[in-house]
Formats: C-alpha cells, structure tokens, sequence
C-alpha cells in the first residue's frame, strides 16, 4: 500500500524549511573553517599482531595467487602512480627519499591493489607530520584495492608476501579509527591496538604526540 502524498508547504512553512537549510550549510561551513584555522585534533591508532599470529603467518606458505603479487623498488615506483587515487607524485617523492618498497597485485597488466612499507622518517599526510620508523620495524600504510578487487583478502595477502620477504620486521599500521573497511580486513589477522598518534592543530601551529601502549584487542579502538 503507497503511503498518502505529503501535503504541500504553504509559503510560510516552504521559507521556514529554506531558512534551516541555509543555516546548516552556515553551520558546516563555519565547522569546516574552525578546523582548518583555530582547531583541529586528527588521531590514527598504530596496530600489529601479537608473536603467535606472526608465528602462525610465517609458517603458511605464500600460495601464488591471482592476482599475481610483485615486489616494487624505487626504480618502478611510477607504475603504481593512477593505481590509488590516495597517492599523488608527492607521496612518491617522499617514499623515493626512504628504504620503501611497494608490494602490488597486478592483473591483466594493471596494478589492482598496492601497500607500501618503509622506515626512517616516514611522511605521514593524514598526521601532516614525519614520524619516526627504527630500522627494524615498517610501517606499512597507503593500502589501497581496486573496487572490483576488494573483499577478497588481496591487501592481506600483500601483507603476508611483504612478511616473508622481510622476516622478523616488527610491521604495523597507521589507520584512522574511523575506516571500518580496513578495520575489517585487519581484524582477520587478530592484530592489537599497540599505540596512537596525533596531531593537534591549534592557528598554525602542530602539536605532536606519539603514545605506546601494551598491546590491547582491536575492540578497543572505539575507545580511544
Ligand atoms: C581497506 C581496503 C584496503 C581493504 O582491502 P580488501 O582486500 O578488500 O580487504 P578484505 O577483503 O579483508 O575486506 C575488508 C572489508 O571491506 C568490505 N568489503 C568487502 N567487499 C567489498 C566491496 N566489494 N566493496 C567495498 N567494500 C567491501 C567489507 O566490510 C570487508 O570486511 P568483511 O569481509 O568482514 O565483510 C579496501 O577496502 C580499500 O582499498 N579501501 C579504500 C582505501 C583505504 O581505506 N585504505 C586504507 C588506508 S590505511
């Protein structure tokens, strides 16, 4: 059964309506402006797995597997540029200035999905500051699959590649508490809430803070 049609505003209810919807654009926009000059925190949790799930991954061979995975160096970081609509010429110019390497799935000839993981001083954009990776950990970040692609494990899959390539690197993730897609595939591997990472913008000026924790289930993300 179709419900009965709404009435008509009359003019005064029609300008009542008109006048809220200016005043929440007013309301957005005046909120957007306050968090890009007064004030704005932007806070990323730091996950990774506990030593038995490493143990377990490590023992699980790397199946070949469709799409075909390949590691890329420096001299190659170019073909993953219009892959990942996340990463801009910038963004390779900053990986070409540390030890990264760019683990990708390629089918038919096109990159479908690309991780890249690296150390040192590490360009974190969402943070819009460098944190520090020692040499025996990566970082592992810009994760990104093809839309036709996801929902098949492939990121965790180049995390597995990158694993076996790179033993005993202690490898974790920078992810907003926020991006339930990504939460989903790495809650797959049981990783744990180990840290957060911020960065308080108050008129210009960056406040940084960077926190270790021991290491707590992904449940608890929603509490930071
Ligand atoms: C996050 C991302 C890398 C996950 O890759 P993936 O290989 O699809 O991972 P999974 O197969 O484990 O799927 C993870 C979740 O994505 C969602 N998903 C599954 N299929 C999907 C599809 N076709 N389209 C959109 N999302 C889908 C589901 O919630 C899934 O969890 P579930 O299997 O428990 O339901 C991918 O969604 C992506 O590229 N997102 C945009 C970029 C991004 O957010 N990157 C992370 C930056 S840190």
């Amino acid at each position: 059964m179709s419900l009965p049609a709404a009435p008509p505003l009359s003019r005064g209810g029609e300008r009542v309506r008109r006048a809220k919807a200016s005043l929440r654009r007013l309301q957005r926009r005046v909120y957007r402006i306050f968090a890009k000059v007064v004030y704005r925190k932007v806070v990323m949790c730091r996950l990774e797995p506990d030593q038995s799930i490493i143990d377990f991954l490590m023992a699980m061979p790397l199946d070949p597997c469709k799409p075909t995975i390949e590691v890329l160096g420096p001299d190659r970081y170019h073909e993953v540029l219009g892959s990942s609509p996340q990463l801009s010429a910038a963004d390779l110019a900053h990986f070409d200035k540390q030890e990264s390497l760019c683990v990708v799935a390629y089918e038919a000839g096109q990159i479908v999905a690309s991780v890249w993981f690296t150390h040192g001083e590490v360009y974190v954009s969402d943070l819009g500051r460098t944190v520090h990776v020692p040499a025996h950990e990566r970082y592992s970040g810009r994760a990104y699959v093809h839309p036709d692609f996801r929902g098949q494990m492939l990121m965790q899959h180049l995390g597995h590649a990158h694993r076996k390539l790179q033993p005993g690197m202690r490898m974790w993730n920078l992810v907003y508490a926020s991006n339930s897609n990504v939460l989903a595939a790495l809650n797959k591997i049981e990783l744990n809430l180990t840290g957060r990472f911020s960065t308080t913008f108050i008129l210009g000026m960056r406040f940084a803070k960077d926190e270790e924790f021991d290491p707590q289930p992904l449940s608890s993300v929603s509490t930071i």
